[in-house]
C-alpha cells in the first residue's frame, strides 16, 4: 500500500479523571489524529463532552482533533467547535436534513477537513450526490453511542463499495471507519480501502497506551 494509513484513538474509552496524560500517551505510540466523540443524549442514548473540553484538548496536544458529532441539528454547534480547536470534524448524515448546507458551513473556514459519517443501516447511496464535497467518509462498524462494541462486518462491503465510488471519480476523499477497530481487523478494512482508523477500547483499555497504538499501526501496514 502506497498511502500512509493514519491512526486516531478515540478518547471515548480514555481515564478522564487524567486525560492529558493519556493523550500525551497515545502521541507518543505515533497516533495521527486524536478522535473526539460528542453525543448529546438524543442522536445517541449517551451523553459525552462538548466544546469546553475540546477546547482544553486543543492546549494539551499538538495532534489535530478529529470531532465526530453524534448529535442532532449538528450545523447549531458547528462554529462552536472548530473555534473550540477541531480540524477534522464529522456529523451524522441522518442527523440533519441539510448536509450539504452543512458542508459547506464547515468548508467556509477553509482549513476544516469536512467529513459525513453514515450508520451501519445507511446505505451508501446516500453519498452518491455530494460525494465531490466531502474531505472523508466515516463508516460506522458499530452502532454509535458506545465503545468496546463489535465490529459490523457488512462495514466491510460498505468501504469497499465507497472506495469504488471515489477512486472512479478520481476523488481525493479519505475513507474512515470507527467501532470495533483492533489490531485483529485493522488489516481487513485497510484492504477494502480505509485509511484512518478510529480506535477507542483497543488503545486505552489497553496496560501498555503507546504500545497499543504501534500494534494498530503495524497490523494495518500491508
Ligand atoms: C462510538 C464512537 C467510537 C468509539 C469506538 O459511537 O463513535 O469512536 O469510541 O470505540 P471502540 O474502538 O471501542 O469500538
Ligand atoms: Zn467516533
Amino acid at each position: 500500500m502506497d498511502k500512509k494509513v493514519l491512526i486516531a484513538p478515540s478518547i471515548l474509552s480514555a481515564d478522564f479523571s487524567r486525560l492529558g496524560e493519556q493523550v500525551a500517551l497515545v502521541a507518543q505510540g505515533g497516533a495521527d489524529l486524536l478522535h473526539v466523540d460528542v453525543m448529546d443524549g438524543h442522536f445517541v442514548p449517551n451523553i459525552t463532552i462538548g466544546p469546553l473540553v475540546v477546547e482544553a484538548l486543543r492546549k494539551t496536544t499538538d495532534l489535530p482533533l478529529d470531532v465526530h458529532l453524534m448529535i442532532e441539528n449538528p450545523e447549531r454547534y458547528i462554529d462552536r467547535f472548530i473555534e473550540a480547536g477541531a480540524s477534522w470534524l464529522s456529523f451524522h448524515a441522518e442527523a440533519t436534513h441539510h448536509s450539504h448546507r452543512v458542508l459547506q458551513q464547515i468548508k467556509e473556514y477553509g482549513y476544516v477537513k469536512a467529513g459525513i459519517s453514515i450508520n451501519p443501516a445507511t446505505p451508501v447511496t446516500y453519498l452518491q450526490h455530494i460525494l465531490e464535497d466531502l474531505d472523508f467518509v466515516l463508516v460506522m462498524s458499530v452502532n454509535p453511542g458506545f465503545g468496546g462494541q463489535k465490529f459490523i462486518p457488512s462495514a466491510l462491503d460498505k468501504i469497499e463499495v465507497i472506495r469504488h465510488m471515489i477512486d472512479s471519480r478520481g476523488l481525493d476523499v479519505k475513507i474512515q471507519v470507527d467501532g470495533g477497530i483492533s489490531a485483529a481487523n485493522a488489516d481487513k478494512v485497510v484492504l477494502k480501502g480505509a485509511e484512518i482508523l478510529v480506535a477507542g477500547s483497543a488503545v486505552f483499555d489497553s496496560e501498555d497506551i503507546p504500545k497499543a497504538v504501534r500494534g494498530i499501526r503495524k497490523a494495518a501496514t500491508l
